[in-house]
């Protein structure tokens, strides 16, 4: 079994750059988890840091790539809120990278008409991170092209509590009836509410798991797993993806 899936995935990562993307079947929402910096810096012998400063700027290129060929919504998952449980400097580094980030990228990213957004607890993100996180969505409120959700602090199993938490409310306070709560309702209350469930997911660095991202909003996505490393994912990985997806038939339990 492990076999027959292995040589699925190795001849769906064959697939060739060269092939056509078909601009009609681009998918919508496409998310990420970002995987495998540490590694990355290891074995170059290098601190993980270095790791998380090349991944940043792997990320530049694939909003770029994304805003090309159509992407509407690109959200990278960039802190868990299991990583706080890493080395306070690991940790720190992290939280100023979004800072960096978008220092860097802000002007750019406004010109290119991307709408920044955070799907996460920016409570508990130390202050610097959370202004500058804010300062960008603010600044690119005002865009309406390709959404950059930034999944920050964020954890699948906390975003639930905290929607039921908020339908709980809303039924005590004789908002809601019990019997009223739909699928539509709970996945308002999530913190992507609004956003289109993702199209497609990809996880670099070869883990074939979740952990704990988006769990309710990827019932019907497909997956796309690479063992590439974060740092070293290019545009060529990306549409790799993409074209894979293109090839999937989708039945969402259908026929
Ligand atoms: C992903 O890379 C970035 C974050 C989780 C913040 P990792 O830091 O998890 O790198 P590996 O998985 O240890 O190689
Ligand atoms: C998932 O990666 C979180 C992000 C990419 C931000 P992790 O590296 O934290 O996941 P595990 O611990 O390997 O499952
Ligand atoms: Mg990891």
């Amino acid at each position: 079994m492990l076999k027959k899936w292995t040589n699925r995935k190795e001849e769906e990562n064959n697939t060739s750059e060269e092939a056509s993307l078909d601009p009609q079947n681009i998918p919508e929402h496409v998310a990420i988890i970002m995987d495998g910096n540490g590694r990355w810096a290891k074995k170059r012998g290098l601190p993980r840091v270095a790791g998380h400063r090349e991944g940043m700027n792997v990320i530049k290129k694939i909003v770029k790539t994304s805003n090309k060929l159509g992407v509407k919504t690109l959200t990278l998952y960039a802190f868990s809120t299991e990583n706080w449980k890493r080395p306070k400097p690991e940790v720190d580094f992290l939280m100023r990278l979004p800072e960096r980030f978008l220092k860097a990228e802000l002007p750019q990213l406004i010109e290119e008409n991307v709408q920044v957004r955070i799907t996460g607890s920016k409570e508990a993100l130390p202050g610097h991170t959370r202004d500058a996180v804010n300062k960008a969505i603010e600044d690119t409120s005002g865009n309406d092209g390709l959404i950059l959700n930034f999944a920050l602090n964020y954890g699948s199993r906390h975003e639930m509590v905290e929607a039921m938490k908020d339908v709980y409310k809303e039924i005590e306070r004789g908002r809601l009836a019990i019997e009223d709560v739909t699928e539509d309702i709970i996945g308002s209350h999530l913190m992507t509410g609004g956003l289109k469930d993702p199209d497609l997911l990809i996880r670099t660095s070869g883990e074939i798991r979740l952990s704990n991202f988006m769990l309710w909003q990827l019932a019907y996505s497909e997956f796309w797993f690479t063992e590439v490393l974060w740092p070293d994912f290019t545009e060529k990985h990306f549409k790799e993806a993409i074209v894979v997806y293109q090839k999937r038939t989708r039945r969402f339990g259908g026929v």
